[in-house]
């Protein structure tokens, strides 16, 4: 492998900036779980404050941030209805049942996103036989949907039947930052509809830890309980949440960026034979692509690229993601096209070894 590695596999794999490093060192910190870590409080204040919500609560995850809501909005035996790409269902090792209890109920989405048609007559009736359907998730932007923006109207359709029919709903926000940056649309137009929020600080913020859930002040009362039953009690955290709020000051606008670099990505491989957009607009920092299957499995694709030093992420057989983010340069984006230029026509097709 070359010298120097384009890492496209994940927003997660920044580190963090001189100026958040010394935001870090800086933090005046105190024991959390005593609710005595001054940087947490100032966090979490920040977070429910820009979110529109009446609380947040600082956890040490993604994961945990989202399946600490499902476990405070339902009781053992209940059902919650999602997109059956979405995190909560595929990438959390089936927590939702192990954690909770909860069974899930999946639907096909247009690249991740649910219409309400799809879920109005999906509510199981008052029946001793049945599950009881309590809570719906969506993500947004969404992973798998190739980080696709949710239309808000959306949003506000399924909220209002939610809501209307005594269900709760909770969004995946682990990149709603990357909405806000894309659409103007702000943090708390975006959360208003929901009654959980979760948004991590790890990803195209490049924070080197931390998620934060909010909600009203008894739901986040109720998520610190289950926080702590899930170990995610935290002590001088105030190190990692001076990060975040770093992060929630200076790279938010900033990812416009990003989407630009992935459009560049994008445009590459929408000139490759071979290689598909899926979906075909890459709406944010995130382009998932499929490999023709006469032309080449993805690992192929993925291992040719890594031999110019440029890393995907290998996520099915015919399917390869790349990401872009905060150590991602402009020039960084367009070395990256120009490989993908260069390395993929001159692969042999699957067809012709
Ligand atoms: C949409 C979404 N939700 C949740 C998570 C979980 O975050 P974590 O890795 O911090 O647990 C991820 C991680 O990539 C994600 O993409």
């Amino acid at each position: 492998m070359p010298d120097t590695v384009i890492d496209l596999r994940s927003d997660t794999v920044t580190r963090p900036t001189p100026g958040m490093r010394a935001a870090m060192a800086a933090a005046e910190v105190g024991d959390d779980v005593f609710g005595e870590d001054p940087t947490v409080r100032r966090l979490e204040e920040r977070v429910a404050e820009m979110l529109g919500k009446e609380a947040a609560l600082f956890v040490p995850s993604g994961t945990m941030s989202n399946q600490i809501c499902v476990r405070a909005h339902t009781r053992p035996g209940d059902e919650l209805l999602c997109e059956v790409g979405c995190h909560i269902y595929v990438n959390e090792q089936g927590g939702a049942s192990v954690l909770s209890g909860v069974v899930c109920r999946t639907f096909e989405g247009d690249h991740g996103v649910l219409d309400l048609s799809q879920l109005e007559d999906k509510i199981r009736p008052d029946d001793q036989h049945l599950v009881q359907t309590r809570l719906v998730c969506l993500e947004n932007t969404h992973n798998r949907g190739g980080g696709r923006i949710y239309p808000l109207e959306k949003i506000q359709a399924i909220s209002e039947w939610t809501h209307a029919n005594d269900l709760r709903l909770h969004l995946d926000g682990a990149r709603l930052w990357n909405a806000v940056a894309a659409t103007g649309i702000s943090a708390r137009e975006w959360a208003t509809p929901f009654d959980s929020v979760s948004v991590c600080f790890s990803k195209g913020l490049g924070a080197p830890v931390g998620s934060a859930l909010a909600g009203s002040r008894d739901f986040v009362g109720k998520g610190k309980r289950i926080r702590k039953l899930f170990g995610g009690g935290m002590r001088q955290a105030g190190v990692i949440a001076a990060a975040a709020l770093y992060a929630l000051e200076h790279h938010i606008e900033r990812l416009a960026e990003d989407h630009r670099h992935a459009r560049t990505i994008a445009q590459a491989i929408e000139d490759t034979a071979g290689l598909r957009l899926v979906p075909p607009e890459v709406e944010t920092n995130l382009i998932w692509v499929e490999v023709e299957r006469d032309f080449a499995a993805a690992k192929d694709v993925v291992a040719a690229l890594k031999q110019r030093g440029v890393l995907v992420h290998p996520a099915g057989r015919q399917t390869f993601r790349a990401c872009t983010h905060l150590d991602v340069s402009s020039a960084q984006a367009e070395r990256a096209a120009e490989i993908i230029r260069q390395v993929v026509p001159r692969m042999q097709p699957m067809s012709v070894r």
